[in-house]
């Protein structure tokens, strides 16, 4: 049994990062483990031009601790007043590694999303021309489709006739939560290496039973939802298989304790401060723990076209179970760091 692992610095190909007190606190979380991460723009106004992206990341940078190592990949909020050249010129400058695509209403912070994907065909087309990735958070939102068939509904409604339409895009299928997505993935990904898709922390721990028996957990709500057994067990079969297609989007989306727990809770779970760790568990129980590299610190970085880290990091495991911070503090209020319900004996040793 092994009782240490070292791998290159992982990346979080999917993080909200959020702006002001809470950006604050939860920019070191992410800066201690992991090197790189694709920021997502979903803040109030949206991160939509590349003018707002770089004034973004510069409010990251200081919001890191002095020396730490850490690169934000930005990214921008796709409208349908988004225009192809500002996107052009956020890519050729190296600022912008992705382009969000959020339909109106899906999540947090999404009304300004795409209603009418003809608006947008001309940006589409200018990103598969220079190789710039979409990033789909892959629900449609109309109310008579189901919350639980909302992934499977996007990929046959919206996301494969945008795919024949345009063949060249390339397209993150961000945090996938259903065997659907598993398998349209591994498909896409297969025929020419234009699709990938991440996956989250917390959806290979989770199913809706977490979330819903014995009553409500609202720090295991997050969009999507988690869905039945059989999904997690085939995202934790993607995850660890070490298919170059799926890789790490922790998807970690702080909220004030005030916001999760509330009438109308907010979406989306903590994980950053215990994602490698956890990440570390779920692929040993699995017999995988010599694919965590590859789903965490190499097909990410392929899929990006960035080179792999060359720092490193390693886990310890110990008889003894790690203790986590149960929260992080922050001027807006207390966030619950994500329990995955049951002890974990890896760490990030410092
Ligand atoms: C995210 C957030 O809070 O910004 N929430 C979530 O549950 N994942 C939005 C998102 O990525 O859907
Ligand atoms: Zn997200």
């Amino acid at each position: 049994m092994k009782n240490s692992l070292t791998l290159r610095r992982p990346d979080d190909m999917h993080l909200h990062l959020r702006d002001g007190a809470m950006l604050a606190a939860v920019a070191p979380e992410s800066a201690r483990d992991f090197a790189r991460a694709i920021i997502m723009p979903n803040l109030v106004p949206p991160v939509a031009t590349m003018a707002q992206a770089q004034a973004y990341r510069a409010r990251i940078m200081a919001a890191l601790p002095k020396g730490a190592q850490f690169e934000p990949l930005m990214t921008l909020y796709l409208t349908e007043t988004t225009d192809p050249a500002d996107v052009e010129a956020a890519h050729l400058s190296g600022l912008v590694k992705a382009v969000k695509l959020y339909p109106a209403g899906a999540t947090t912070n999404s009304h300004g999303g795409v209603r009418n994907f003809d608006k947008v065909m001309p940006v589409l087309e200018k990103m598969a021309e220079i190789g710039l990735p979409l990033c789909t958070h892959g629900e449609v939102t109309t109310p008579e489709v189901d919350i639980f068939d909302r992934e499977a509904v996007f990929i046959d409604t919206v996301l494969d006739p945008l795919r024949r339409r345009l063949p060249q895009l390339r397209v993150v299928m961000e945090h996938i939560t259903t065997e659907e997505g598993v398998a349209y993935a591994a498909q896409g990904a297969n025929l020419g290496a234009n699709l990938a898709a991440t996956i989250t922390t917390h959806h290979l721990i989770l199913n809706r039973n977490h979330l819903l028996v014995g009553g409500i957990k609202p720090h295991y709500y997050c969009l999507p939802v988690a869905k039945r057994e059989k999904h997690r067990l085939a995202l934790r079969r993607a995850a660890t298989s070490g298919h170059a297609a799926y890789f790490l989007g922790t998807d970690s989306a702080p909220h004030s304790d005030a916001l999760k727990e509330h009438a109308c809770g907010c979406a989306g779970c903590f994980t950053a401060t215990n994602t490698m760790p956890l990440l570390a568990h779920v692929f040993e129980e699995d017999g995988a723990l010599d694919r965590l590299e590859a789903f965490t610190s190499l097909n990410g970085a392929a899929f990006y076209r960035l080179p792999p880290n060359e720092a490193r990091i390693s886990l310890v495991k110990s008889a003894q179970a790690t203790v986590f911070p149960p929260k992080i503090q922050s001027e807006a209020g207390p966030v619950t760091v994500f329990d995955p319900g049951f002890a974990v004996h890896w760490r990030v040793q410092p």
